[in-house]
């Protein structure tokens, strides 16, 4: 069978990544028929589009997405098209695994978290005005159906998954009615399933508390805000952004990301870690029904990991992208480190 797949490299170290990510994709044997599209800034000069009708087409027919990260200009210039795609294709649940892998130093082991993130509402969203000169507003628009759906899809995977605890991460002692809201549709959907520990804590304790203690937490589900600061914060946990996967998650389609953003600071030179995206890739291969080429690419991932020839920098190796990827790929095809 050949997957038909949207592509979105995105831009900045995105082409990047995405190239050394469908390289060992194509060489895990699966079939995959690629619909590369553009958005973004490149989009635009192109289709006078940021997300053009082609990448809408694709996603409707293919509904399942690759992409890479895209850049949004800061304090000005054209919304996220992070934030579009979510909202156009109702990608409600964003789904953020966060788990340490071999050899890499961090204060803590055996970390094994999941983050699941409301992808469609909230202060996030950057629904801004003017009032006057000198006095902006910011809306935080929180429904119940999306704080209840969140929920849901937190308890459902907890059950599926046989996890244990999911606390709810909220500000509803000073946002009391939006926070409250969803603490309230957390709270309803919790006594579904009475043999999920249920807790809640504060997003400010939150954070120290993932650094003090992180193995208190299980599955931790918030607003989209405080999901986009606390999963960073986990991936630091785990060895930075280089390493941790996404999935933005709905009835209509999923788009596999990574965490980290464009990282123009190292783009073009070979320098990113396609770690993250290759991870997310593995959660798209699970989605699409291909557990086994799954397996073999986590297996040659953790190998590369514990031989740690060919890692890439930010993980204190020396490795180009590309090297890592032509080492991952020798190490599925022959079952071997690369040496
Ligand atoms: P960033 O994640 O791009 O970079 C933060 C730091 O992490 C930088 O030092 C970068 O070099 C490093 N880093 C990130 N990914 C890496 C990788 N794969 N390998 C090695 N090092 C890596 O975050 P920043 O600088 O805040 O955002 C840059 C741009 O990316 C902004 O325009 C932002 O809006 C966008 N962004 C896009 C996202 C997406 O498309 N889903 C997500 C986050 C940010």
């Amino acid at each position: 069978m050949t997957h038909k797949i949207t592509l979105i490299p995105g831009d900045g170290i995105g082409p990047e990544v995405m190239n050394a990510v469908t390289r060992i994709l194509d060489a895990s044997g699966v079939k995959f028929e690629w619909e590369t599209v553009l958005a973004g800034a490149e989009a635009y000069e192109k289709y006078r589009e940021y997300v053009p009708k082609a990448l809408t087409e694709s996603v409707e027919r293919t509904r399942v997405a690759l992409k890479g990260p895209i850049t949004t200009p800061i304090g000005g210039g054209f919304a996220s098209i992070n934030v579009q795609l979510r909202k156009q294709f109702d990608l409600y649940a964003n789904f953020r695994p966060v788990s340490n892998l071999p050899h890499i130093p961090t204060r803590y082991p055996d970390i094994d978290l999941v983050v699941i993130r409301e992808n469609t509402e909230g202060l996030y969203s950057g629904l801004e005005h003017e009032v006057v000169p000198g006095v902006v507003e910011s809306l935080k628009v929180m429904t119940e159906k999306a704080c209840t759906r969140i929920a849901r899809f937190a308890f459902e995977y907890a059950r599926r998954k046989q996890r244990k605890k999911v606390h709810a991460v909220h500000k509803a002692n000073i946002m009391k009615l939006s926070d409250g809201l969803f603490l309230r549709c957390s709270r309803n959907v919790a006594k579904e399933y009475p043999e999920i520990t249920y807790g809640e804590h504060i997003v400010d304790n939150t954070c120290m508390q993932l650094v003090m203690n992180p193995y208190q937490y299980d599955m931790l589900v918030m607003e989209n805000l405080y999901g986009d600061i606390i999963s960073d914060l986990c991936a630091g946990l785990v060895g930075g952004l280089g390493l941790v996967p996404s999935a933005n998650l709905g009835d209509q389609g999923a788009i596999f990301e990574a965490v980290h953003g464009s990282a123009p600071d190292i783009a073009g030179r070979n320098l990113a870690n396609p770690t993250a995206l290759l991870r997310s890739a593995l959660l798209m291969l699970n989605h699409i029904g291909e557990p086994d080429a799954a397996n073999n690419i986590q297996s040659a991932l953790e190998e590369i990991y514990r031989h740690r020839d060919q890692l890439t920098r930010d993980v204190g190796g020396k490795a180009g992208t590309s090297e890592f990827a032509d080492a991952v790929i020798q190490t599925m095809q022959s079952g071997s480190t690369v040496e």
